[in-house]
């Protein structure tokens, strides 16, 4: 009688502890509540499969006003079936010390992005990074290693991409010395702007001092090549470049696509035909916009727009939400997850995941919204 009483207490214990939401589906746009009951928190996200395990990482926002600069870092979660999801702590924690730090507390820490190195056996952070109280201006990227995917990562440096290099695709005009009028003509947000980018030649302006890097995602190819895709030159240019072989640095092996189309929000993937996709955002702030998407035989290019990848109502707003990752459904064929944020920059720790199986139709991609879904989709 002792030993059933013992049992039946544990079982209740235990259950205090069993997550409140066993989910068997996804639910875009709705809360998400983590093992703890409380609302994913891991916006601008991207996902590293180890170990049978998928991990979350993505920034932890605050609520208010200053809850889209960081406060904490990146938060990281884990999974076993992609619906369910472990609190697993802050994997890279802001500098709360030093206010001189690139990664001091309320600089702006966005888009994180994890793989891992099998040569190094390290675990590899890239993230965008702006430098404390000087709003967009540094378009800097950060890295910053761990030995476990749950961390801690240890920050290593932030770096403008690749100085002093030309991209493989750089033209002629880019080359020419860039006068004081060009140097002084930019002033700032797209207002200012001509009609094409080019003619500000903000690629040559950049050569010696490294190229701009915002928004941004990384993806390693079949052969272990790393590659980070970043928006570069005053965002108006996407620039995919190849990192180093310990992936902490940029090899100077890049290409600049999409010049003057403004894309943000890059995500990448390769079906198993070995084509090449991305989708990306417009340029917009925090409210959304029609999505792009693209297609290459070759991460180097050419690069093909293909349109908006939405189909049916609200894909003029992205489903109201803006890409983040593309995630490759481990164990089933051609299986990707769009993953996007939708942004609440009144209040961005309720920032919400818009989660989407991709379509491959006629050599494009497209995305369809719907209100609940599982992984079966993937096995028609
Ligand atoms: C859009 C970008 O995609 C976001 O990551 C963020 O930088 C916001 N702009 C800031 O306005």
């Amino acid at each position: 009688m002792k030993i059933f009483s013992v049992l039946v207490l544990l079982l209740l214990l235990s259950s205090c502890n069993a997550p409140e939401t066993k989910y068997i589906s996804f639910n875009p746009g709705q809360e998400w509540l983590d093992n703890n009951g409380i609302h994913i928190n891991a916006h601008g996200g991207g996902i590293l499969f180890h170990n049978k395990k998928y991990y979350w990482y993505g920034e932890h926002k605050i609520a208010g006003e200053v809850g889209n600069t960081a406060q904490v870092g990146v938060h990281v979660y884990s999974s076993n079936d992609l619906y369910n999801w472990t609190d697993e702590g802050i994997a890279l924690e802001v500098d709360e010390s030093d206010s001189k730090s690139d990664i001091a507390k309320g600089c702006i820490l966005e888009r994180p992005k994890v793989i891992y190195n099998t040569k190094t056996k390290k675990f590899v952070m890239w993230f965008h990074l702006e430098l404390k109280e000087h709003g967009y201006d540094a378009a800097r990227s950060g890295v910053a290693v761990a030995d476990n995917p749950t961390g801690p990562f240890v920050f290593i440096k932030s770096v403008r991409p690749n100085q002093g290099y030309w991209p493989l695709n750089v033209q002629e005009f880019h080359k020419r010395s860039v006068s004081d009028t060009i140097k002084n003509s930019y002033c700032g947000g797209l207002g200012c702007l001509p009609a094409h980018v080019d003619s500000l030649n903000i690629l040559g302006r950049d050569y010696e001092n490294g190229q701009m890097a915002r928004d941004m995602n990384l993806f390693v190819d079949d052969d272990g090549k790393a590659y980070h895709l970043y928006s570069s030159e005053e965002n108006s240019t996407l620039h995919i470049a190849e990192l180093t072989d310990d992936y902490l640095s940029h090899s100077g092996r890049y290409a600049r696509f999409f010049a003057n189309r403004y894309m943000e929000a890059p995500a990448i993937l390769k079906n198993s035909k070995g084509k090449y996709y991305i989708i990306a955002s417009g340029c917009t702030g925090w409210a959304p916009n029609p999505a792009r998407s693209a297609s290459a035989d070759n991460i180097f290019g050419p690069w093909t727009e293909l349109g908006n990848p939405c189909i049916g109502q609200d894909s003029l707003t992205t489903f109201h939400s803006q890409s983040t990752y593309i995630l490759n459904v481990q164990g089933k064929n051609d299986a990707f997850i769009f993953m996007a944020d939708r942004w609440k920059p009144e209040n961005p720790i309720d920032g919400r995941y818009v989660w989407l199986p991709v379509y491959f139709e006629n050599d494009k991609i497209h995305l369809k919204w719907t209100d609940k879904w599982d992984l079966s989709v993937f096995n028609d």
